[in-house]
């Protein structure tokens, strides 16, 4: 099928590239000129494991093509998706949709024959209804049906969960657009991946119950381990008791500094927005945003305590600065609190992050940037592990301890073994555990 691609960020141009590599005839768009002439020479704009090399698989093979105007890819698509960003709002925590409504402008005045307009973004509840009456109204006799198709991509992890998905949702009451759809994720077939019609606003909220509720569970994780901190148990281990009840699952159950990311802080945003806006408000999902924010802030306190309670004059080295691993992603990652915070104390911060140095250059003043883990040890007070990049699990501890002023490590992401570290000779802070 022709499938047209609004939007090449972390959605778009994933999704864009999977579709092609499942045999359809793609074309990302972006107004960013720059960005598609880079695209079009085989640079990715960000880091995602497996991009590069799928994009210029696809590319070589004629499948994937890459245009700044719409026009006349959304003239042949079967299917035009609309991928691009939704940011939070500033100042409410609405989502905002003006990148949405351009899109669902351009994609009118260029429909011919029945095409089915997809909304790949997460959008609020009742935006597909928005979407389709701004097309209606420029085009009154265009055939099309706007369909919510949400995508559940992990950065880092986002080629696979695109092509093994848990489910594939897509929301819409026109008939027209189911054999589109299925067309659409055929390849999915051996899999035997279900595909779950509902109506479009149920598959827009379902996207946003999934990342409510996803990030509600790792805050209830988050907050047990400070309850195991106050009463001498193990988080991990409270961990993998819960998890094994299997209407539990292990998953997201990692306590740590508090969730990040460009989905989940916006998303629970926008989900208590809709629902305040529906007289129907989510009292747990407000108090998830609550406590992750206040943890985030809570962290450099952690650190400090580590230091004996003040860090005025001491260097801190910061192993990770990204929301996660495998991703060079900064967005609303926990580093952005708690360096400031850290230094707004009077310590000096050296960090370092194997791929997110380039964007935490742009977002944070007066740290130092240093190639390795072992140079952001050297002449540090503390060594904190913010982010659990797989550079930072197999440390060699006798070195880091020769290199470091003093052996104290503050591990957020509870990377290694309390007995260990002690046994080491490091006073050994960590999440949920004595
Ligand atoms: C999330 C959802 O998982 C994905 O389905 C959706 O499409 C987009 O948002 P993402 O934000 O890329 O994906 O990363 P994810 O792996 O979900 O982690 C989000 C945040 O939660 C990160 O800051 C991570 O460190 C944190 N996290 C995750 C934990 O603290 N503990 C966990 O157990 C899991």
């Amino acid at each position: 099928m022709r499938v047209a691609m609004i939007g090449t960020g972390y959605v778009g141009l994933v999704s864009g590239a999977c579709f092609a590599d499942f045999g359809h005839e793609v074309t990302c768009i972006d107004k960013d000129a720059g960005k598609i002439e880079r695209l079009r020479a085989g640079v990715m704009p960000i880091y995602e494991p497996g991009l590069e090399g799928l994009v210029a698989a696809n590319v070589r093979e004629g499948r994937l093509f890459f245009a700044t105007e719409a026009a006349e890819a959304v003239r042949e698509a079967d299917a035009v998706f609309i991928a691009v960003g939704t940011p939070s709002r500033r100042g409410d925590g609405h989502a905002d949709l003006s990148y949405v409504y351009g899109a669902a402008e351009e994609i009118a005045d260029q429909l011919e024959g029945f095409t089915v307009v997809v909304t790949k973004s997460t959008v609020p509840v009742g935006t597909g209804d928005e979407i389709e009456r701004i097309i209606r109204a420029r085009r009154p006799e265009a055939q099309f049906a706007v369909v919510s198709n949400p995508e559940f991509l992990r950065e880092g992890a986002a080629i696979d969960d695109f092509k093994k998905p848990d489910r594939v949702v897509i929301g819409t009451e026109d008939p027209r657009a189911q054999p589109v759809m299925r067309e659409l994720y055929r390849p999915l077939r051996p899999l035997e991946t279900p595909i779950l019609f509902t109506g479009r606003r149920t598959s827009e909220l379902i996207k946003y119950a999934a990342n409510g509720f996803l990030a509600m569970k790792i805050t209830f994780i988050n907050e047990m381990a400070d309850l195991c901190e106050a009463v001498g148990a193990d988080v991990q281990q409270v961990a993998r008791g819960i998890g094994l009840d299997d209407r539990i699952g292990p998953k997201f159950l990692q306590a740590g500094p508090g969730y990040g990311g460009s989905c989940f802080p916006k998303d629970t945003l926008a989900l208590v927005r809709t629902a305040a806006d529906a007289g129907s408000p989510v009292r747990l999902i407000e108090t998830t945003v609550a406590v992750n924010e206040a943890r985030k802030k809570a962290m450099a306190a952690k650190i400090a305590a580590a230091l004996g309670g003040d860090v005025r004059g001491k260097t801190v080295g910061v192993l990770g600065l990204t929301f996660k691993p495998d991703t060079d992603d900064m967005r609303d990652s926990p580093a952005l609190d708690i360096v400031p915070t850290l230094q707004a104390m009077g310590a000096r911060v050296q960090a370092h992050d194997p791929e997110g140095a380039n964007e935490a250059a742009h977002l944070l003043d007066g740290v130092d940037f240093m190639d390795g883990p072992y140079e952001a040890a050297a002449g540090a007070d503390a060594l904190v592990i913010l982010t659990e990049w797989n550079a930072f699990r197999a440390l060699d501890l006798d070195r880091i301890k020769l290199l470091m002023a003093q052996p104290v490590v503050v591990d957020l992401r509870n990377v290694y073994d309390p007995t260990e570290m002690a046994a080491s000779g490091f006073r050994y802070a960590s999440v949920g555990r004595a």
